[in-house]
């Protein structure tokens, strides 16, 4: 198995995009409180996905560039996207409810392909151009440079969209690189968002 760049937090993205699909689809948008509150899981997201593009773009796309393959596309991809996150800004900003679960569904269909694209092209570049030390090197790179309250809300993200094999490797990992404090703090964050039976799935092999 190849060191994967993508796919945990990708799968993140998926889980709580589709999730939110379904809360605004659900909302009823008369209402002032609901309102309120799609708005902020809509800023909270497009908080979040703008911060994983400048995340790509900082550590991910230099490899492309190294490789010869360039990074044009993934950074035109990107372009686009920020342009349906301004789109969908502008329609909260301006109250313009009828259109909000349209415009965000047509988005999170851009948004599907996108995330497409970066794992194929993980497959036909990085995975081709570089070993799997190199790429461990920029994972670890990123992780290391992550303020913690940011690593804390990552994993706080992704712990609920994650197979209890993945997350059993993951928190494999983060014990045998961090400080015990902070492999301390990732296990209570993990039980509480998982709950304890599927917790004790994990601990059991970690
Ligand atoms: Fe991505």
């Amino acid at each position: 198995m190849r060191v994967d760049l993508y796919t945990l937090i990708h799968k993140a993205q998926r889980f709580h995009m589709f999730r939110l699909s379904d809360d605004i689809g659900r909302a009823d948008l008369a209402d002032e409180g609901a309102t309120t509150r799609i708005c902020n899981e809509l800023h909270s997201i497009i908080a979040r996905l703008r911060d994983h593009a400048q995340n790509e773009e900082a550590y991910i796309h230099p490899l492309y560039d190294k490789s010869g393959a360039g990074a044009n596309a993934l950074d035109a991809g990107h372009q686009a996207l920020e342009s349906g996150l301004e789109k969908l800004e502008r329609l909260i900003n301006e109250r313009v409810w009828e259109e909000i679960y349209p415009a965000y569904t047509r988005f999170l269909g851009m948004y599907l392909i996108h995330l497409d694209e970066e794992e194929q092209a993980q497959r036909d570049v990085l995975w081709q151009h570089y070993t799997d030390q190199e790429l461990a090197a920029v994972f670890n790179r990123f992780k290391a440079e992550r303020p913690p309250a940011l690593a804390k809300s990552d994993l706080e993200f992704m712990l609920p969209a994650l197979s209890v094999t993945e997350i059993t490797r993951m928190f494999q990992g983060i014990k045998a690189s961090a400080p015990a404090p902070a492999f301390q703090g990732a296990c209570a964050l993990a039980t509480h968002v998982l709950g304890p039976s599927t917790w004790e799935r994990v601990v059991a092999n970690i």
